[in-house]
């Protein structure tokens, strides 16, 4: 009860309906409009008064403490010094100048985005709110991630991608680009030496040269990595790691061909450099099986192994994982713990729910039909509005196609007037090491329904010259 006053006065102290100065009635007054026991009222004056908000003078009374600070916000006018939000009062080291790109426009065809309205939303709100039941999950917990979604990664990874692996095996991370950076933070050194795709994932890139990590690129053919390439790298370069694409490459969408597989693996035993291979699109492939990843046939421990359900489900999950070597798992838990201690355990319960249940698998067959039609309809439809002018080549999967263009276009302008009009891609540009215009730009078909995409390639057409 004392405390109840104590706390009621105190508010209106806090709100300002008792001003500084002002003068309170009588404890014996008081008493009596409360209802309360003068003692307790005496009480909650006492307490107030220790914390400061009363103060008495012997013969004179009780009054509400002068030295209340007024609690009312200042406005921005009142303060002394201007605040400039521009203004650094210290010195910046020089930033990297890599950012991500325009995410948000009416049309997206970035080209490696889901369609997130077809996600199974309601499965989705019914295994977290059973999740929520398990309070644990909101306590501190395994860095590595829930144990239930480790062991359900673990099997995917096994029945999809012939990686045998259980959950000590599985490191939950907040989608691939925090493996990168932990990895680079982690397993690599300031000043190692990695190779890297000379087409290639400009974020993936600049996570690895956050860490000090200078990238040297590996030209890319229609086979995928160039070996005879790497060879050259190998023999002039202390190659630590290899960062590679090799399911879908990314941008270009071939395959690594099997016997550069093959001879990948065995570079990487004899140079001893690990292989970083992003798994990030294994379901999405239209044409025969998907392959199988390097990590599948490596008996020598150099690949680690990262995927995302940024494809399979949606990106802003932020679920990623990695399959790796127990010490690597080991140095990355660690590093993880420094700047996120742990993922969103409640919500990789959730996903373990749903990878049990089998939803994971029926979306992923639902939406490769659903992709599978709009990567015909959306080659079809870019070679009927510019015939000749792009050579548009279907790819065996992923979610985007490698379009060139004639060398006379100058695709960066062309992505500049399309976005001005809702429709958001990626030029050539943008996926090259180093950075100098090229006749190709990359479109994504998954995002988009039907009448979106065809809207979205009018004004292509319409802002192509
Ligand atoms: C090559 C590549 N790797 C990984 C990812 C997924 O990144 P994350 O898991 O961080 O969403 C993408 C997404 O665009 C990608 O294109």
């Amino acid at each position: 009860m004392f405390a109840r006053i104590a706390r009621t006065i105190g508010d209106d102290i806090r709100r300002g309906r008792l001003r500084p100065g002002a003068r309170l009635p009588g404890s014996r007054r008081l008493a009596e409009s409360l209802g309360a026991h003068r003692n307790t009222v005496l009480r909650a004056l006492a307490e107030l008064q220790a914390e400061g908000w009363l103060e008495t003078a012997p013969g004179r009374g009780t009054f509400v403490s002068a030295r209340i600070p007024a609690e009312r916000p200042r406005r921005a006018s009142e303060l002394r010094v201007p605040r400039d939000p521009g203004r650094v009062g210290f010195a910046l080291p020089r930033a990297s100048r890599e950012g991500p790109p325009p995410s948000s426009a009416p049309l997206p065809m970035g080209g490696g985005t889901p369609d997130v309205r077809l996600v199974p939303t309601a499965e989705l709100a019914r295994a977290l709110r059973r999740a929520l039941r398990d309070t644990s999950l909101l306590d501190y917990g395994d860095a590595r991630g829930d144990v239930a979604l480790r062991e359900a990664l673990a099997r995917h990874v096994a029945r999809t991608r012939g990686v045998a692996a259980d959950a000590d095996d599985v490191l939950v991370t907040r989608g691939s680009q925090m493996a990168l950076d932990l990895l680079a933070r982690s397993v690599l050194s300031p000043g190692d030496v990695v190779a890297v795709e000379a087409w290639g994932y400009r974020a993936a890139w600049a996570a690895l040269r956050a860490s000090g990590v200078q990238l040297v690129p590996v030209a890319v053919d229609r086979h995928g990595l160039s070996l005879e390439h790497l060879d050259r790298v190998l023999a002039s370069h202390a190659v630590r790691a290899l960062y590679l694409t090799p399911h879908h490459q990314y941008p270009t969408t071939v395959t690594l061909s099997a016997p550069r597989r093959l001879g990948l693996l065995e570079r990487a035993r004899r140079h001893r450099f690990a292989i970083l291979e992003d798994d990030y699109d294994h379901e999405f492939h239209y044409d025969g099986r998907p392959v199988l990843p390097l990590a599948s046939a490596d008996d020598a421990g150099v690949v680690i192994h990262f995927g995302t359900l940024s494809k399979i489900l949606a990106p802003g999950l932020r679920v990623g994982y990695v399959v790796a070597p127990r010490p690597v798992l080991e140095r990355m838990t660690r590093a993880r713990v420094f700047v996120d201690r742990q993922g969103d355990l409640v919500l990789e319960r959730a996903l373990a729910e749903l990878f049990e249940d089998g939803e994971v698998t029926r979306h992923a067959h639902r939406m490769r039909r659903v992709y599978h039609a709009r990567r015909d309809a959306m080659a079809t439809e870019l070679r009927a509005a510019f015939g000749d002018a792009l050579d548009v080549r279907v790819p065996s999967g992923g979610m985007a196609l490698w379009v060139r263009t004639e060398s006379a276009v100058d695709v960066a302008s062309w992505a500049a007037r399309a976005l001005e009009r809702g429709v958001f891609f990626q030029p050539g540009q943008r996926f090259a090491f180093d950075g100098r215009a090229q006749p190709f730009l990359r479109l994504g078909f998954a995002a988009l329904d039907d009448l979106e995409r065809q809207r979205g390639i009018a004004i292509l057409r319409e802002t192509w010259r």
